[in-house]
């Protein structure tokens, strides 16, 4: 374990544990952040939420390879562990978490958690068919190795979040998982690592997914008929530059499609490509 002024960093899983167990011996609560790093804005809102939930934090950084597929941005997926540990340090972390790929997937790694319920409703499933599987099984041990009162997720990747939700549950993780709210730029674009990789004219292009969104959305609570909404929305999209993979409207809570009952909360989503950069985002209806 290294020890800077007040950063302190954990390799293995065993010097965490260690940690961790030292401040619940003490009755403080603990809350972790998973991430896959080069932290932005919206990564250090669920450390400040971590940070008024629990009397520590703990943030994980790990770019893990079970939830990319062949031919995904694994080999381009930004790092800047260096910018990443100064951004930590200013937001009094009080530990970040680093295992190299050894120490999270073993030599002889033979073990996976299938999940089907939210993650199995033709969104991100649809188009990155084994995501879930490989975020199921890295934040299944995150949660195991780090033994946290709470962990932190943000609504921008709703799905995801949706999905950890009920994995936690069906496994009796007795972690508790929170939602955090989408951090946006000054322009609506919701903020995320794949931002860095559009081009001056796609980065200018990008904030008219949130604005069509938000349009929908407007025009979907003043009742007009969802087909409709969703088609127009698309068709502007494309015309925009963008290639759609789906914009839909769901169930808020089970992502199931919506049955038309009155009061069902519900939440519209979508995936987009700009050039080779794909960007998610989703809102309340
Ligand atoms: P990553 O994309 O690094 O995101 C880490 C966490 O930050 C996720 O919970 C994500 O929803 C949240 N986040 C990202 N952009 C956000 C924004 N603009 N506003 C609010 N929260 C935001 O998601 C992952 O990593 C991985 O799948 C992980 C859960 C770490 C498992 O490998």
């Amino acid at each position: 374990m290294e020890m800077t002024s007040t950063l302190v960093t954990a390799e293995t899983v065993k010097a965490l544990r260690k940690r961790v167990k030292r401040w619940r011996d003490e009755s403080n609560t603990v809350a972790l952040v998973p991430t896959m790093g080069a932290l932005h804005e919206g990564h250090l809102s669920l450390v400040d939420r971590a940070r008024r939930k629990a009397d520590r934090v703990v943030v994980s950084i790990f770019v893990n390879t079970k939830q990319f597929a062949e031919g995904e941005d694994l080999a381009t997926y930004p790092q800047d562990l260096e910018g990443d540990l100064a951004k930590l340090k200013s937001r009094q972390v009080d530990l970040v978490f680093i295992p190299g790929s050894e120490e999270m997937y073993r030599p002889g790694f033979a073990t996976s958690v299938h999940i089907a319920g939210p993650a199995a409703v033709g969104l991100e499933d649809k188009f990155r068919p084994h995501f879930f599987n490989g975020v199921a099984i890295v934040v299944a041990k995150l949660l195991i190795q780090a033994q946290c009162d709470y962990a932190i997720f943000g609504e921008k990747d709703y799905q995801q979040l949706k999905t950890i939700n009920h994995m936690a549950r069906d496994l009796d993780i007795p972690t508790q998982i929170i939602g955090a709210e989408i951090i946006r730029e000054d322009d609506g674009l919701a903020m995320s690592s794949r931002n860095w990789y559009l081009s001056e004219a796609e980065r200018a292009r990008a904030p008219m997914l949130h604005e069509e969104m938000q349009a929908a959305a407007v025009a979907l609570r003043a009742g007009a008929d969802m087909d409709d909404v969703l088609k127009a929305s698309r068709q502007r999209l494309k015309r925009a530059g963008f290639s759609v993979d789906y914009i839909e409207v769901r169930h808020a809570n089970t992502l199931a499609n919506l049955t038309g009952g009155a009061d069902e909360p519900a939440r519209l989503l979508a995936a987009v490509w700009l050039g080779t950069t794909r960007l998610i985002d989703n809102i309340a209806v």
